[in-house]
């Protein structure tokens, strides 16, 4: 019989502020005002965001970690949030090159760039991305 495999989620959250213009550039400035409204004001505007990654494994009988959440804080301030934070996200981003930086496009370009990060054996669950306090955006990753 096989062991029981206990599967824990593990969940950090993050910070981050940044500049956006929420905005199709094949549009005139009329259209976009009338479809994005505020969020397409040609100056742009700035949120804070607030993101929560999910992960999820079995707990290393060595260490009793599913992944060292120190190790986790490290790899994604490093590698993704310090790339966005205090940025302009239509420009400054090489990972949101030529996309409308809403929360939507914004939280699956996050998932592309968190997963690679993760060990052999932990995966990725969960992506909560918080626009405002109010306004939050959930991926779990493709549908097949
Ligand atoms: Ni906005």
């Amino acid at each position: 019989m096989k062991a029981a495999r206990p599967r824990v989620y593990v969940s950090r959250r993050f910070h981050f502020s940044a500049a956006h213009r929420v905005y199709n550039p094949a549009w005139s400035d009329e259209k976009n005002a009338e479809v994005f409204g505020l969020c397409s004001h040609p100056a742009g505007h700035g949120h804070n965001y607030e993101l929560e990654v999910v992960i999820a494994g079995t707990p290393d009988p060595d260490t009793g970690y599913v992944m060292d959440i120190a190790r986790l804080r490290d790899l994604v301030e490093g590698k993704v949030i310090r790339v966005l934070d205090h940025r302009n996200l239509n420009t400054d981003v090489p990972f949101l090159s030529g996309q409308i930086p809403s929360s939507e496009n914004l939280i699956v370009a996050l998932w592309n760039q968190i997963q690679p990060l993760l060990p052999e054996g932990v995966e990725l669950v969960e992506l909560r991305l918080w626009e405002t306090p109010r306004n939050c955006f959930v991926y779990y990753g493709e549908t097949s």
